[in-house]
């Protein structure tokens, strides 16, 4: 099915989806295999130490063909890593959380595009101002750490309303061209998704960690700060693992006196332990617990039944917007009794 929006000229895209940081995830091959799909992904730099930034953007650049964006989440100073990256030759990059003006500045002087994930219409506002070129509209039901106010079906368009014409991609709680479609029905250019890309065969998240969105269902899903450093809450949705259960059976204490705080839980492949209650999500190259890291998804694991190849959700997602247009074009025309 063939797409013409705001987010498919600026990027050279044939579907208007693209794919979430999703931590160490979203690796070179996951994010050319976006690319060869039509469609586009974003690298997490935060995870990337800044001794390595370029060396990895380089690795990316290769293999992705220079067809990927780079998310920075500004609550921390992230002004090497976008130094880095624009020498990389990155141009499309995702911003969120923090104070992003000086950041706009620097990325639009060197001739790129930003992505800007917001919560809330007041912030939306202020976005055509500072020079975003994307909003994304992220509901509250996304996985992972969340800014959103309210859910999609509710959030989305009250930031298109408030956007003065900046175009607004969609994310949170979509998983298919059902989910497309009604959030271009609600104003979007098109979306951005998470969960439904960690459980991607392509996607370097420990296969058990996929495994486990399949299984899920909403009703495993925890609303916490538990996986933040303190200073650093952010509320996000993780898949209740034995980390959780062991705080809510602790009696949920506060940070400091967890149990098994400061426990190394397993290692990242350079060897640095990845300690109990760290932010880095289930990554297939950590050795050890992964199930005690942080498990992120959303509410879309209703929807996701099973580990696919990224070209087949691409593929899965055109057909299903398709048969959803048809459906409503059938109601419209009265082919179609309204009850069904
Ligand atoms: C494993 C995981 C890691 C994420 N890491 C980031 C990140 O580093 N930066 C960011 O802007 N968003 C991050 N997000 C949130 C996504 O950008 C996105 O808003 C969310 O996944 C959309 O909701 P969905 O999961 O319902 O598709 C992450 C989400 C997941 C599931």
């Amino acid at each position: 099915m063939p797409f013409e929006t705001a987010l498919t000229k600026a990027l050279d895209l044939r579907v208007p989806v693209l794919a979430a940081p999703l931590g160490r995830g979203t690796n070179a091959e996951f994010l050319a295999t976006m690319a060869n799909s039509g469609s586009f992904g974003f690298t997490a730099l935060m995870h990337m130490p800044e001794a390595t930034v370029s060396d990895e953007l380089a690795e990316i650049n290769r293999v992705a063909k220079g067809r990927f964006g780079a998310n920075l989440s500004l609550v921390v100073d992230q002004r090497k890593r976008l130094a880095a990256a624009l020498e990389a030759g990155v141009r499309v990059f995702s911003l969120w959380q923090g104070d992003l003006e000086p950041y706009v500045r620097l990325i639009k002087d060197a001739g790129g595009l930003v992505f800007w994930t917001v919560g809330s219409p007041e912030d939306a506002a202020r976005a055509k101002d500072i020079g975003v070129d994307f909003l994304v509209s992220q509901g509250r039901e996304a996985g992972g750490h969340f800014v959103g106010s309210a859910p999609t079906m509710a959030l989305l368009p009250s930031i298109v309303d408030a956007a003065r014409g900046v175009p607004v991609v969609a994310a949170g709680g979509i998983a298919d061209g059902r989910g497309l479609l009604a959030a271009m029905a609600l104003g979007a250019c098109g979306v951005w998704m998470g969960t439904r890309f960690v459980a991607s065969r392509e996607s370097a998240s420990h296969r058990g960690y996929k495994e486990r969105i399949v299984a899920a269902r909403a009703t495993d899903l925890v609303e916490t700060e538990l996986f933040d450093p303190v200073g650093q809450e952010c509320p996000h949705w993780v898949i209740r693992n034995s980390t959780v259960s062991r705080w809510e059976d602790a009696g949920r204490p506060a940070s400091g006196q967890r149990p098994g705080e400061g426990e190394a839980i397993s290692r990242y492949p350079n060897g640095k332990p990845v300690y109990r209650y760290d932010v880095a999500a289930a990554w297939d190259s950590m050795e050890g617990d992964w199930e005690a890291s942080p498990l992120y998804a959303g509410a879309t694991v209703q929807l996701v039944h099973e580990v696919k190849p990224v070209a087949e959700i691409i593929g899965e997602i055109e057909a299903t917007a398709q048969a959803a247009l048809d459906q409503i074009a059938a109601l419209r025309t009265g082919r179609q009794a309204l009850s069904q």
